[in-house]
């Protein structure tokens, strides 16, 4: 979703400006906007991508060594040049480029225009800039100040960034559940919504919290008071990732990229967690909530997208290996009901950006009823990560494709880890098991391995059905979720509406939909309701629908019935999604692409969804 990023310091602040706005364009946008401090303030924005923007820019006057850049996705008001970021108001005086949504906008608005306020746009981002200007000159107060007490009346999610003409010497930022970070570098700052735009000029930063205003000054000491008025010491911390993990490293797609580095981004996910000479799984999500598992009746795990479908086989997981009673929530949903949570639930919430607006809304809910709350998440420092009581990284690197993949992948690693180690302490997998479980998750990244190996085939399935209107996806147990997630992966970037179904439940309505226009894939892996899938299939094959079947290597009898297969090797039951969930990302990447579609950027998505 929409992205920030500014600079103050000694340096041309232009390029640094569209440099950012493009590592902040996987985030998903339909705008974008720039303005610029040199005497006066040079404000250029319009509809588009970021290469529009400088199009439109062309030769124009972009000088200055303090500035504001942003990339918008709709939410007031459509996507047109009007709409874009920054707002300005009285000849530039004052502009803002502003992330989240300010929910009493139109209250404000009318009081505004009582006051004879005029808007030139339709967003909510315009009134607040008023907002801030009108209490400025009513109170005779400084910005920073008038900032502070304009928030005040401000209900809803916001990270702001204030430049003013008459001060060139300083940037107002501000942040209440939008995440906001600040890169300290030498005699200058930079300020984005996430550090993708920052890591290559520095690696030491601070994230704001909610409630905290920055003065960011162009030399000396970065200022930070809460909203009542106190100072805060800033928390600077290091970045962990590199440059090279934002670039796409010759592949053509970052999907791709994150597809082929799932066997690394699995192995990373166990590193110095799950050692077979120890026989142990170490987790610190785990090992320091023991008693609160030990007492645990129920897992509540909440997320959405494809975290959501992550947390679907964390069920699966937990169930049989730790026999605890688990839910599994979309955060949306679970935050506006009145959910019924006791102390000693716990409760795991699955984010890959850990900033996802209604993830973090039900993990307040559920902290302020008491659960003991734990993160999986991708994003070190992120909102997410930081409101939990404990928990574990992924460490699958950075996610630039907006369509989640190695994220899935090492999101279910953790899953599986904590079930296995869970299990083992409440005394339901004997040793013998757990060690042989061992062995064969650390084997898993070589069998990714070999699943890429059948990329060729996917490529040429890919070409056959290309031109499909629908997708069918089935899967049983484990395999079902997985269903869901390839169903996901296709309509989010190839626009071919798929459908993920429990294969037993296809006869109660998805079947009157089967005909031969109908490419239904089935992932048939050798477990423990095979025969059942096998049963589903030939439902399937009765109707005419074209066949692609998902089976174990060797597997006979589905492979004869099928029109098309992919093999995966074997590997335990238990380990399976991280498995079969390869060649359905990489069944909708070439589709995508023969397709013709933005696969990294596909339309109206965003990466990370910052408002609920
Ligand atoms: C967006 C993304 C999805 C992602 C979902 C949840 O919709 O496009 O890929 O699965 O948000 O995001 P999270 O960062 O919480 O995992």
């Amino acid at each position: 979703m929409c992205g920030i990023v500014a600079y103050i310091g000694g340096k041309e602040a232009f390029p640094i400006l569209i440099i950012g706005l493009k590592r902040l364009e996987y985030r998903g946008y339909d705008s974008a906007g720039v303005a610029l401090l040199n005497g006066d303030v040079n404000l250029y924005k319009c509809k588009g991508r970021v290469v529009d923007l400088e199009n439109h820019i062309g030769e124009k006057n972009t000088k200055g060594s303090v500035g504001i850049g942003h990339t918008r996705w709709a939410t007031h008001g459509e996507p047109n040049d009007a709409n874009a970021h920054p707002h300005a108001i009285d000849n530039n005086e004052l502009s803002i480029i502003h992330n989240g949504i300010i929910e009493n906008y139109l209250t404000l608005k009318k009081e505004l225009e009582k006051r004879g306020h005029v808007f030139k746009s339709d967003t909510d981002t315009e009134v607040l800039i008023h907002l801030i200007q009108d209490v400025k000159d009513s109170e005779k107060v400084d910005l920073e100040e008038a900032v502070r007490i304009a928030l005040t009346q401000v209900v809803g999610a916001y990270a702001i960034v204030i430049l003013s003409k008459n001060d060139p010497d300083t940037l107002v930022v501000a942040k209440k559940s939008s995440p906001l970070v600040i890169g300290i570098g030498e005699n200058e700052f930079y300020i984005a919504s996430d550090a993708t735009p920052i890591v290559e000029y520095t690696r030491n930063v601070v994230y704001l919290e909610d409630g905290d205003i920055a003065v960011v000054p162009r030399h000396g000491e970065l200022k930070i008071k809460n909203f009542k008025n106190k100072e805060v010491i800033p928390y600077v911390q290091e970045l962990e990732f590199q440059l090279e993990e934002l670039e796409k490293g010759g592949y053509p797609h970052f999907m791709l990229k994150e597809i082929y580095e799932q066997p690394r981004s699995i192995r990373d996910s166990m590193r110095g967690r799950a050692s077979i000479s120890r026989g142990t799984v170490q987790l610190g999500g785990i090992t320091d909530f023991e008693q609160k598992f030990m007492k645990a009746k129920r897992i509540i795990i909440v997320g959405c997208g494809t975290s959501w479908h992550g947390g679907l086989v964390g069920e699966y997981l937990f169930e049989e290996l730790a026999r605890i009673p688990v839910e599994v929530e979309y955060a949306s949903e679970f935050r506006y009901r009145n959910p019924v949570i006791n102390e000693d639930d716990i409760v795991i919430a699955i984010s890959q950006s850990g900033e996802t607006a209604d993830t973090l809304a039900a993990i307040k809910l559920a902290k302020a009823k008491g659960a003991t709350i734990l993160g999986i998440c991708n994003v070190v420092g992120s909102s997410i990560a930081r409101e939990t009581h404990g928990g574990s990284y992924t460490h699958a690197g950075p996610e630039i494709g907006v369509a989640s993949t190695k994220a899935f992948t090492a999101q279910v690693t953790i899953l599986t880890l904590m079930a296995m180690e869970i299990g083992k302490m409440r005394g339901h997998i004997p040793k013998a098991r757990f060690n042989q479980l061992l062995t064969e998750i650390k084997g898993i990244p070589k069998k990714v391995e070999e699943v890429l190996k059948t990329n060729d085939v996917i490529e040429e399935i890919a070409e056959v059905f290309k031109d499909a209107s629908n997708f069918l996806y089935l899967g049983r147990g484990l395999n079902f979720p997985v269903a869901l997630e390839g169903a996901l992966k296709l309509k989010e970037i190839s626009y071919i509406h798929a459908e993920g179904y429990p294969a037993a439940e296809m006869k109660h309505g998805p079947i009157a939909l089967i005909d031969a226009e109908m490419p239904v894939v089935v992932i048939a892996t050798k477990m423990g309701n095979y025969e059942k899938t096998v049963s589903n299939i030939q439902e399937v094959k009765a109707r005419g629908g074209k066949l692609i079947a998902l089976v174990t290597k060797g597997d006979k009898i589905v492979s004869e019935m099928a029109d098309y297969v992919i093999e995966i090797p074997e590997v335990d039951e238990m380990f399976i999604p991280m498995v079969s969930v390869v060649p359905l990302q990489l069944l909708s990447y070439h589709i995508a692409l023969k397709r013709g579609c933005n696969v990294d950027q596909p339309r109206n998505l965003a990466k990370s969804v910052t408002v609920e």
